[in-house]
């Protein structure tokens, strides 16, 4: 078995903290609208939460890109929206306009969350993760997810996305309290979610918090690195062995507090880092996930390759799982996926 020689599959030795070279690989919104049949299957479920809740179609659409390029990892198809609104929060899809919830104003609104009525609500997503375990081929792992706490408190605090989450962020300071326990049901949502992905399957989980970089650094140890540090270590605790990726995006320098004291396995890194000083300042036996520009994929050809190479060369002597900085945008052209993955499997 593996017990001596630790994991077998590539993505899951990196998150131990083996050097692989080249890198496994998988990138951030693999399954998506680039994607003919992601648009096809998509086409059948006008609504993405109802969507997101069918194990028939998000099984599908999550397979769809390992079978196309045979990524090292798959992540599990849904949204970091779906927790808020299984708790009942009211969130909806607009075509072309994103996420809209309703706003987080009061007490009340963090105490009609209900975690009970969550459980039965986002069932369908742990019918997903067993589907996935039982249908992914044998070196691939699946990833399972949920937005940190912060980053969806800013979602419902807001209202929808916003460029610089200003309301969100006056809450924070103005009413520390109310913030913190909007901040503290959904840590204990979140807990309850990835245990669930954890027992039907998920091999490895990962935190996104994609706004973590509107934070000014004191507010980042508060909103950010706290309750990730407590999630993870109720993780660890049920999961010894289970790893965790923690996305802070745009966490800049911070994300070396981050990772020193969080206890997350893997860093998530975005595109403004320099991977070679992420790589010189992960502690041993932590990885990093990352951060190649999604423009750079979507232009393709010369561009692309030096860009790639570069970062091969900048974390080759460091656990690291190649990635983009941030999600594939829906314009990516389907073929500059696979040159991609030729340039980093070619890697020597
Ligand atoms: O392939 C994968 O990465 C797995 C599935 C996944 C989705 N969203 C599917 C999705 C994952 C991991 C997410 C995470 C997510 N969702 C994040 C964190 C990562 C990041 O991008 O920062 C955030 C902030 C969200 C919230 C969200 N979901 C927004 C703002 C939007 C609208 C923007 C857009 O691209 O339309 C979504 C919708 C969404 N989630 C889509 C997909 C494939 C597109 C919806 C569609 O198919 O019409």
């Amino acid at each position: 078995m593996t017990e001596h020689t630790g994991p077998t599959k590539p993505l899951l030795a990196v998150l131990a903290g083996q050097t692989a070279h080249p890198p496994p690989i998988w990138l951030m919104r693999q399954a998506g609208r680039y994607l003919p049949e992601y648009r096809k299957v998509r086409a059948e479920a006008p609504d993405f939460l109802a969507f997101c809740l069918a194990p028939e179609l998000a099984t599908e659409v999550t397979l769809q890109p390992i079978r196309r390029y045979a990524f090292d990892a798959a992540i599990l198809f849904s949204d970091i929206l779906v927790p808020p609104f299984a708790l009942g929060h009211p969130v909806r899809f607009e075509a072309g306009e994103g996420p809209v919830l309703a706003r987080v104003t009061g007490r009340a609104d963090i105490e009609a969350l209900d975690l009970a009525r969550a459980r039965s609500v986002w069932a369908p997503v742990m019918e997903t993760v067993r589907r996935l375990r039982a249908a992914l081929p044998p070196q691939v792992a699946l990833i399972g997810f949920a937005g940190a706490p912060f980053t969806v408190a800013a979602y419902m605090v807001e209202g929808g996305g916003s460029r610089d989450f200003a309301a969100a962020r006056r809450m924070a300071y103005a009413q520390p309290e109310l913030f913190a326990a909007l901040v503290a049901r959904l840590e204990e949502a979140t807990l309850a979610y990835l245990c669930e992905q954890a027992e039907a399957g998920a091999e490895a989980l990962m935190l996104f918090d994609s706004w973590a970089g509107v934070l000014s650094p004191s507010q980042f140890r508060t909103w950010v690195m706290a309750p990730t540090a407590r999630l993870v270590c109720a993780l660890r605790a049920r999961f010894p062995h289970l790893p965790i990726i923690g996305f802070p995006r745009g966490a800049g320098p911070m994300l070396a507090d981050y990772v020193a004291t969080t206890g997350v396995n893997a860093a998530g890194v975005d595109t403004a880092l320099p991977a070679a000083w992420v790589a010189a300042m992960l502690p041993a036996g932590k990885a990093g996930q990352g951060n190649l520009d999604p423009m750079a994929l979507v232009a393709g050809g010369a561009a692309l390759r030096q860009e790639a190479e570069r970062l091969l060369q900048d974390i080759r002597d460091k656990p690291w799982i190649f990635n983009l900085g941030h999600g594939i945008v829906p314009e990516t052209p389907p073929d500059h996926v696979a040159e991609l993955i030729a340039i980093v499997r070619s890697a020597r």
